[in-house]
């Protein structure tokens, strides 16, 4: 058995983590009083209490109000320095985080606010000897044309982000949608990647487009592509990252999807473990290792195969990348 010791100590990188999702019970409420923001519950409980749900339509309605207590840059510094720490404790020295700045700046919070926030924690964050970079993601639901205004507005912070993503509501919305804020982000020397997430409507049709036409540089999830061996061979070419979340497909699907992960090993596909959004789903990325390790009996070598996978996908220098690998 591997003990959580093992998976504490073994550094890893996390590539798939919603700064967002870190938001806990405890600062949800704290800020909620702070900022006077009625966020309909008072006690820790009531807020545990509100988080049902059964797919991504109805975890993303508990996620994104819950979003309206961060309103100052100190709270969004707060918010991911806390998870910084976390992440420090569980043994990962790397991570690139996603955030959604549209989520914000609908609520009249500027993008300055949010950016400026989680960067000076990215910064402050290497005194404990985390590497932290930022991945901004475009809502899906909302428009191409918002997607390319949150692009021009964010010029002015190019090097303050790493990379762009895309997050939110599948269902209808597919890669394709954004063809033009993705192509103009490549243009500019963002790194790309983007959800496919579990179980959605056209999953398959979807990874195609990202792959195919997008040029994506890693999918979010998309451990589905198993259900198709061209996709399969394609993704092994290329050397493509995928980032599962187990715990996250536990509570949007009732599966760990560890079958998947570990056909994906086998056959070399370079799949990494990561916590997706642990506030909401019940556990950072060592619980997330320590979950999949005890339900699928992994052996240390496929635990230490999915954390080289973890820095072999990320996108730190080819120099920073010898130190782990
Ligand atoms: N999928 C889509 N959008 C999200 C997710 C996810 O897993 N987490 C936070 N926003
Ligand atoms: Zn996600």
């Amino acid at each position: 058995k591997v003990s959580r010791e093992f998976i504490d100590e073994l550094p890893k990188a996390e590539l798939h983590v919603h700064l967002e999702g870190t938001l806990e019970p405890e600062l949800k409420l704290k800020l909620a009083k702070k900022n006077h923001i009625d966020i309909g519950q008072t006690t820790i409980e009531d807020v545990e209490e509100s988080y049902h749900y059964d797919d991504l339509a109805s975890f993303l309605a508990v996620y994104y109000p819950g979003m309206a207590v961060l309103q100052t840059e100190e709270d969004f510094y707060e918010l991911a320095i806390t998870y910084l720490h976390h992440a420090a404790a569980d043994g990962v020295r790397h991570v690139e985080m996603f955030f959604d700045p549209q989520a914000h700046l609908v609520r009249g919070i500027p993008l300055h606010t949010v950016v400026d926030g989680f960067y000076q924690a990215c910064v402050d964050a290497r005194a404990f000897d985390i590497d932290a970079h930022l991945i901004m993601c475009f809502l899906r639901d909302m428009s191409a044309l918002s997607a390319s205004d949150l692009l021009q507005q964010a010029q002015p912070f190019r090097n303050k982000i790493l990379g762009i993503g895309l997050d939110s509501d599948e269902h209808h919305n597919p890669p394709l949608k954004f063809a033009q804020p993705f192509s103009a982000a490549i243009a500019q020397g963002y790194r790309i990647t983007m959800h496919a997430d579990v179980d959605q409507v056209d999953s398959i049709e979807h990874i195609k487009q990202a792959l195919e036409i997008i040029n994506v540089e890693r999918l979010d999830h998309g451990t589905n592509i198993v259900e198709d061996q061209d996709l399969v061979d394609w993704v092994n070419n290329i050397h493509l990252g995928l980032t599962s979340c187990p715990l996250s497909n536990d509570f949007i699907s009732g599966d760990l999807k560890g079958k998947e992960i570990i056909e994906l090993l086998n056959e070399g596909v370079k799949v990494s473990v990561n916590s997706d959004d642990p506030a909401y789903f019940g556990g950072y990325i060592a619980d997330n290792y320590e979950a999949l390790a005890a339900e699928y009996k992994l052996k240390p070598e496929q635990i230490v195969q999915l954390a080289r996978n973890s820095f072999e996908t990320s996108w730190i220098s080819d120099k920073q990348k010898a130190i782990y690998l």
